[in-house]
């Protein structure tokens, strides 16, 4: 069974209260929906070295992949920020590659929604077709 875009989107406000973002103090959560309903969770981590910080949605992608999830379909971002917060580019392609053209639910704590394609995001990919 699918869930609801709400029920996404409060997956991913739950994980966000997990992250470890004590540099920028910019907590993010995602959530990953594959075909058949499993969602896998993700937050952001820093670390002090900065530069190995890991997204919320890495996490989230790489952990549906350990566990064994089917094709991934859609995906909910989820920030305090004023501004909806859209994936940085290393996300994007590492969505691309796993997730596809998957609906992407970028979403506010304050209950800001909107809905784009991975592909709206990034256009001309590099891939696997390439190689
Ligand atoms: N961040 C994410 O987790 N996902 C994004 O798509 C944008 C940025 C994190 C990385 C870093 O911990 C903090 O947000 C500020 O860049």
């Amino acid at each position: 069974m699918l869930n609801s875009v709400e029920t996404l989107v409060q997956t991913a406000v739950a994980a966000r209260e997990r992250a470890r973002a004590p540099f920028s103090h910019f907590k993010v959560g995602a959530a990953v929906e594959d075909e058949d309903g499993h969602i896998y969770t993700g937050c952001n981590i820093e670390n002090a070295t900065y530069g190995l910080t890991m997204c919320a949605e890495r996490v989230a992608v790489f952990k549906a992949i350990l566990d064994g999830a089917n094709r991934l379909t859609r995906i909910a971002v989820v920030t305090a920020a004023k501004e909806l917060t859209p994936p940085c580019g290393a996300c994007r392609q590492i969505l691309w590659e796993f997730c596809g053209d998957a609906e992407l639910i970028l979403a506010s704590v304050d209950g800001l929604r909107e809905t784009v394609t991975v592909k709206q995001l990034f256009p001309r990919p590099f891939d696997a077709t390439f190689l």
